[in-house]
């Protein structure tokens, strides 16, 4: 079996599907590797290091998917949908292919994979169970993604973070409010508590207390318990009144602090609106929103994404695709869950197209000319209706 990486066509996507340390891996289960020349380069993987560990350098993107029987991207069509088309021509039918392809956002792009022959596993659809810990990269994205949303936030803050005793003075530490304790806000506390702010945090799902202050970090109690629980360590969908209450009753602590990152999100929804242009208005001016839901509508009213909007004083930054630009990390944590992914697919050593196994199920998106997921056939029959 021969793997392809082609370098990120998506503007201004750094990363690299796979990097050189994990290849040993894959050769040692017998799978050759092709790299298109160039593609690690802006991540800091010269090809000089896929070279030395047995991948072969090929010049063109053409050259990679005439070469491989798998091609293994971070951004896939429906993840990037202008140049990803360009794409479409090169596919050989029977190509599986392997990326982030947000099928649930972009489920038309599915359906032009598939009329392409190839086969696509969409990598953001591996479920969240234990044997598939490894190979999960919305996890492994949210972690860097968290961690940058507070450096973010600090390079912006006219305040610094940590508390300091000087001969100038007493600096008081920054106050920062988490809102959503997934894998990003746990990562924000964590990074916004090493920089010394006073941290606190809330998140519908009452099991995460315990982690938000294992961390150091308060949980925020609001008066009536919204039980968000839902399936898989994922929260469910509150009703828009159960929202209107929580926001009601975090108007106070998002005005007490300088900083609020927010990163609360429903699998597959549009993220919940949880601070209002009010709520904003009643921040100190200088505080900073970062909304790492911009990109699914943002959970500040007066998010726009990939934008920063001043409001009153206040900075409201909608990054977008920040794991790009901590390239080196991301594409090594990304390229871990690839590759145990693909030795996953061809553990007999040839593709496991075994739809009993529920990681295959899940992430099975296209085959044999047809969208075989079941989420994505939901999406496409109630867009047809
Ligand atoms: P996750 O599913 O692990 O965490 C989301 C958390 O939000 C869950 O703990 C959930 O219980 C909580 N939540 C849901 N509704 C809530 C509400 N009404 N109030 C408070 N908490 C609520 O997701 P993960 O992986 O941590 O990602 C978080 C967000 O960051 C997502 O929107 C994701 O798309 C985004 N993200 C953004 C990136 C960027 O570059 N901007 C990169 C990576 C992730």
């Amino acid at each position: 079996m021969k793997v392809g990486v082609v370098q990120e066509s998506f503007p201004a996507e750094y990363r690299v599907a796979l990097v050189p340390a994990g290849l040993p891996q894959l050769t040692k289960a017998g799978v050759e590797v092709v790299v298109q020349a160039g593609a690690g380069t802006a991540a800091g993987y010269p090809d000089e290091a896929y070279r030395e560990r047995g991948a072969a350098i090929v010049a063109s993107r053409q050259e990679v998917f005439q070469a491989a029987d798998i091609v293994a991207q971070v951004r896939g069509l429906g993840a990037n949908l202008e140049n990803g088309a360009l794409d479409l021509g090169l596919i050989r039918s029977g190509q599986i292919l392997v990326g982030l392809c947000d099928p649930l956002g972009e489920p038309k792009a599915a359906q032009q994979i598939a009329a392409a022959g190839a086969a696509q596993f969409s990598l953001e659809l591996i479920p969240r169970i234990t044997r598939a810990q490894s190979m999960d990269v919305l996890s492994s994205m949210a972690t860097v993604a968290g961690y940058k949303a507070v450096l973010m936030a600090a390079d912006q803050l006219p305040k610094m973070f940590p508390m300091m005793m000087t001969a100038a003075g007493t600096i008081t530490p920054a106050k920062v409010f988490v809102v959503g304790a997934g894998v990003a806000g746990l990562q924000a506390i964590a990074s916004a508590k090493r920089l010394g702010a006073v941290v606190e945090a809330y998140d519908v799902r009452s099991a995460v207390k315990e982690q938000i202050e294992s961390l150091g970090a308060k949980f925020v109690e609001l008066p009536v318990e919204i039980s968000g629980e839902g399936q898989g360590g994922y929260a469910k969908q509150l009703d828009e009144a159960t929202i209107a209450k929580q926001r009601e009753f975090m108007k106070k602590t998002v005005a007490a602090n300088d900083v609020v990152i927010t990163t609360a999100a429903v699998p597959g929804k549009r993220a919940p609106v949880l601070v209002t242009a009010d709520m904003v208005r009643a921040m100190a001016p200088g505080s900073v929103i970062v909304d790492l839901a911009a990109e699914r509508g943002g959970n500040c009213e007066l998010t726009r994404a990939g934008q920063t909007v001043v409001d009153s004083g206040v900075k409201i930054l909608g990054p977008t695709n920040l794991p790009a630009t901590v390239p080196y990390h991301a594409s090594q944590m990304y390229a871990k869950n690839m590759t145990t992914f693909l030795l996953h697919l061809l553990k007999t050593g040839v593709p496991n197209f075994n739809v009993e196994d529920e990681i295959i199920r899940d992430t099975l998106v296209t085959r044999d000319g047809q969208v075989v997921q079941q989420r994505v056939l939901e999406l496409l029959n109630k867009s047809a209706s």
